[in-house]
């Protein structure tokens, strides 16, 4: 794990996207695998404000969103979609067709997820871009899961439904489900990026970097994932010697 330490918040979302853009240069086509949450907004604006400044293009790039809400129909202004939509795909050249999202407006979800899976085969990711829960998880991957799956149906833990609260009115709002990229499928990624901003998952980084691999704080499947890039700020940093 390479471990990159920065200022602050707006040097940790200009690293992160001066990243993506290198590797979108260096490649001539490329496929990303994108969060949302607070994390990824500045990031997104990064490489938004590239695209428009012609430093780089998403002419040849493919993207899939790492997971999505269940019981929200889809395109509701609180699905993942619309998020990744509203601060990215909406204001950069990336293709329609381009774009995956995970349907979670369909009847059938365990269809919904092969059929991603399936997706995700055809189009290995060459870039994962991860925030973190500050219980851990990655995508929705909540403690105590399985690190042997691939897209599947997760319950959201209680302290991760009152952290995404802010997305919503209030957390009757929130769902208990999401549809999440499994640890399995992150693990295949070529390179992940993985963001850590905020004293509030400074303690979610010290146990990263002190924790063995174990299922009972998802991100440290990463510690043995040949290529993965950690981008942390001062306040993440706090809690650390
Ligand atoms: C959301 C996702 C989550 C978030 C995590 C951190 O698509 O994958 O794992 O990355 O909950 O969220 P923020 O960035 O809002 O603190």
């Amino acid at each position: 794990m390479e471990l990159i330490k920065v200022k602050d918040y707006e040097e940790l979302s200009v690293k992160a996207a001066k990243i993506i853009s290198g590797e979108i240069a260096e490649k001539k086509t490329l496929t990303i695998a994108l969060p949302s949450g607070s994390t990824p907004v500045g990031m997104f604006h990064e490489l938004v404000n590239a695209v428009n400044s012609k430093k780089t293009t998403f002419k040849n790039v493919k993207a899939f969103l790492l997971d999505e809400y269940c019981d929200i129909k889809y395109n509701k202004e609180q699905s993942i979609k619309y998020f990744v939509n509203y601060h990215l795909f909406s204001q950069i050249n990336i293709e329609e067709e381009n774009i995956f999202t995970i349907k979670t407006d369909e009847d059938d979800l365990n269809k919904v997820c092969n059929d991603y899976n399936k997706l995700l085969e055809e189009n290995p990711i060459d870039i994962q871009v991860l925030g973190i829960g500050a219980n851990g998880h990655i995508g929705f991957n909540e403690p105590n899961g399985s690190f042997d799956l691939e897209t599947h149906i997760s319950k959201l833990a209680f302290k991760t439904r009152l952290d995404n609260q802010r997305f919503f009115n209030s957390i009757n709002e929130v769902p208990s489900y999401a549809v999440t990229m499994g640890i399995k499928s992150i693990l295949k990624a070529k390179h992940i990026i993985l963001l850590i901003s905020g004293a509030a998952k400074a303690d979610a980084l010290k146990r990263l970097l002190t924790l063995e691999v174990s299922e009972e704080f998802p991100a440290s499947c990463l510690i043995n994932h040949p290529n993965v890039t950690v981008i942390v700020d001062e306040s993440a940093c706090s809690g650390l010697k």
